[in-house]
């Protein structure tokens, strides 16, 4: 069904994100029939233009992404009906969002439903947040809703973090806000709930007395690019992980919701993330890409990238081992690793199960089963895949290692959806499930506060880009009593 009608307002019209990524996810859910007629976008930016040059531009960006196969949008062939039926909805309005008066001239243009899409720097939330609570455009009536989206990164700490919740709770309530996390936006995380709760046999298996460790891998093998003003006070462990590895994290470890309401699988993220014991640098490590190459090409270390300080201690990769204090988890250990620049592209969360208790064929020539493995893989493939041991053909009876694997059809993996069509489509329905809760937000810096702290000192190891990452890496796993397998 279509979503109810509204005024999207894109801070930030002009920008990147709405270019590449907010377009593209419109215009898919206009083809999928997901809009209402009402529906309009209000496009912000600084620069003085006409409705017509806006569309216009957008116009040529959406072809030339369509055409592009490294742009997040492909496309044999843009939908001319649906796309001419989007561009006849927007609209220009120039403005600095830095003014009241701006806010004002924004007021007379808007009734309705809106939805505000902040599109634009993390300093700049909290600001026009206060801006539309003061000029009362985030007052409700019966049947109208007024909801503001909120892009990453939501703080920088837990300190901060709590800062702005607090600053932006004052002007609303947490129902009109949706924090963006793209990774819920993912079809193949999403689908990690559909296999686990859906189903009874992944269920069962799920627990401490199946499951030896975890690994939630997001490994890139891009650097820094062109965003080294935004990396250099960010770095690995604030960019990825209390976001984005914390989603898997709870996708695979969260216990049951008891509905598909949205605040139902919050609450239980919640609860996992509150069992999880904050990590100190003992259980982490932490490196940075030095010159080497990828897929065979030389690139330049991190220390060599635009906007980055010659003698920068950012580390481009990070290392933790958690431990879930509950009963589902206590003991098991979950390995969680991200960096740029490592030898292949690969995220996934990987359960590794425990060898059989006994095992009648150990005395076979081909001694011993292969461990079992539960892999949900999120990119590039799609997939989940079932590691177990299997008979191999021939008269004598011997092991080998087998895999089971299903490959779900989705629109992501094909490159046509850009993985933001699900969360504005839920957004607009009032829908928070794929959205980020105030307190959770919370709950995440909190685990990783303490390191944080850790390492605004010290060093982090250099690693070679291409490689697996530091040394030091390997041997946390090693000390938690696992080795680390290879990420290529
Ligand atoms: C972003 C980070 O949020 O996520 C980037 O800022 C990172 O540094 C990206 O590359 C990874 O997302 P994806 O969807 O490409 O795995």
């Amino acid at each position: 069904a279509p979503a109810p009608p509204c005024t999207f307002v894109i801070f930030g019209g002009t920008g990147d994100l709405t270019r590449r990524l907010l377009m593209p996810a419109l215009y898919n859910l206009a083809r999928a029939g997901l809009l209402d007629p009402d529906f309009r976008v209000i496009g912000v930016g600084r620069s003085a233009m006409s409705d017509a040059a806006w569309r216009d531009g957008l116009d040529r960006d959406i072809r030339s992404f369509a055409a592009d196969p490294s742009a997040e949008f492909h496309a044999e062939r843009i939908d001319e009906r649906s796309w001419g039926w989007l561009q006849d909805r927007l609209h220009y309005l120039q403005g600095d969002i830095g003014t009241p008066e701006f806010f004002a001239a924004l007021a007379d243009r808007l009734t309705g439903n809106v939805v505000f899409y902040l599109a634009i720097p993390a300093s700049a939330f909290g600001p026009a947040i206060d801006r539309l609570g003061d000029a009362g455009l985030l007052r409700e009536a019966p049947g109208v809703f007024r909801r503001v989206v909120i892009e990453k990164p939501f703080g920088e700490d837990l300190a901060s973090a709590c800062a702005l919740n607090r600053r932006i709770l004052a002007v609303a309530p947490e129902r009109q806000f949706f924090r963006i996390d793209h990774f819920l936006g993912k079809e193949s995380v999403q689908a990690i709930m559909a296999l686990r709760f859906a189903n009874v046999m992944f269920e069962a298996a799920l627990h401490r007395d199946y499951v030896d460790h975890v690994e939630i891998t997001a490994a890139e093998t891009i650097g820094v690019e062109q965003r080294g003003s935004f990396y250099e006070p960010t770095g690995a462990l604030r960019d990825m992980v209390p976001n984005h590895l914390f989603q898997l994290l709870c996708m695979v470890a969260m216990e049951p919701p008891e509905s598909a309401a949205a605040e139902a699988a919050r609450d239980e993220r919640m609860r996992l993330l509150r069992s999880i014991r904050p990590v100190t640098p003992q259980n982490a490590a932490r490196g940075q890409y030095a010159a080497g190459a990828v897929a065979g090409l030389p690139v330049p270390g991190y220390r060599q990238e635009v906007e980055v300080a010659p003698d920068s201690r950012t580390e481009t990769y990070a290392a933790l081992v958690l431990d879930i204090d509950n009963r589902r988890w206590a003991g098991v250990p979950f390995f969680l690793r991200t960096g740029k620049r490592l030898g292949a592209r690969r995220t996934e969360i990987a359960v590794h199960f425990r060898r059989p208790p006994a095992d009648p064929f150990s005395s076979l020539a081909f001694a011993g089963t292969a461990p079992n493995t539960l892999r949900f893989q999120i990119d590039p493939e799609h997939r989940l895949a079932l590691g177990f041991s299997a008979r191999a053909p021939g008269a004598a009876m011997r092991l080998q290692a087998a895999e089971a694997a299903y490959q779900a059809p989705d629109a992501e993996a094909e490159g046509s959806d850009v993985g933001y069509e699900a969360l504005l489509y839920g957004c607009m329905r009032g829908d928070a499930t794929l959205f980020q809760r105030g307190d959770i937000i919370e709950a995440s810096w909190a685990v990783v506060d303490p390191l944080l702290r850790a390492w605004s000192e010290g060093t982090p190891e250099r690693y070679a880009a291409g490689s697996d990452g530091p040394a030091s890496a390997d041997a946390l796993f090693a000390r938690s009593g696992r080795g680390r397998r290879a990420v290529g």
